[in-house]
């Protein structure tokens, strides 16, 4: 049986501890969010790099089902911490963040970004048509910043992929409803982002 001692010893990884203070120190600086995402960008840059990390994630579960892990939630400033790990050949639905300003940073494996330009007019809420403009392939390291409304998908590569997620705000069930885009029928619908699993970063 554990002692007390080794009971109260589960701590967090001091790299991810040491990347929220980055993060914080970048928040009480800058009132704007995005500011404060292209100061994060190298940070989350780093930190996708911590072979630590890299390790720890091997053994983070799957968040297949429209899933993300919930790494931490910042009591003061909002921002969240999220994770997605994907299994191989994830094929992502094209969709917008709202509001939200998001770096999505590569931790594992490769997946692609694909952003879209929206080609007709904007006027009708259920309607869009689409045009891909662009698509990224990454590995360990690679972060994109994806400001407000941009419409993209994340696709996974030939095998399980994890990514860290910065945002801006908390995206999920009862917060705010995001943009989903079907581009054979060219139907726009709103709904909420993935289901928020908290999960730990213990040492
Ligand atoms: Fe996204």
């Amino acid at each position: 049986m554990a002692s007390a001692a080794q009971m109260t010893s589960a701590q967090q990884i001091p790299e991810f501890t040491a990347f929220v203070e980055s993060l914080r120190a970048i928040w009480s600086a800058n009132a704007d969010n995005k500011e404060r995402m292209e100061q994060a960008k190298p940070m989350l840059e780093k930190f996708v790099m911590e072979p630590a990390i890299k390790a720890h994630s091997a053994n983070w579960p799957s968040t297949e089902g429209h899933k993300n892990l919930l790494l931490y939630v910042d009591p003061d400033y909002d921002f969240v911490i999220n994770a997605v790990v994907r299994v191989p050949g994830r094929k992502g639905s094209i969709h917008d963040h709202a509001d939200a300003w998001v770096l999505y940073g590569l931790l594992d494996g490769t997946e692609s970004l694909e952003r879209y330009d929206r080609i007709d007019d904007g006027s009708r809420p259920d309607y869009a048509e689409l045009k891909l403009s662009s698509v990224t392939t990454g590995t360990q390291g690679k972060v994109d910043l994806v400001p407000p409304r941009n419409i993209h998908a994340e696709q996974g590569g030939p095998t399980r992929s994890v990514a860290v997620i910065v945002r801006s705000q908390k995206l999920g069930q009862g917060t705010v409803l995001q943009g989903r885009y079907d581009p054979l029928t060219n139907v726009r619908s709103e709904g909420y982002g993935p289901t928020q699993v908290p999960y730990e970063l213990l040492a």
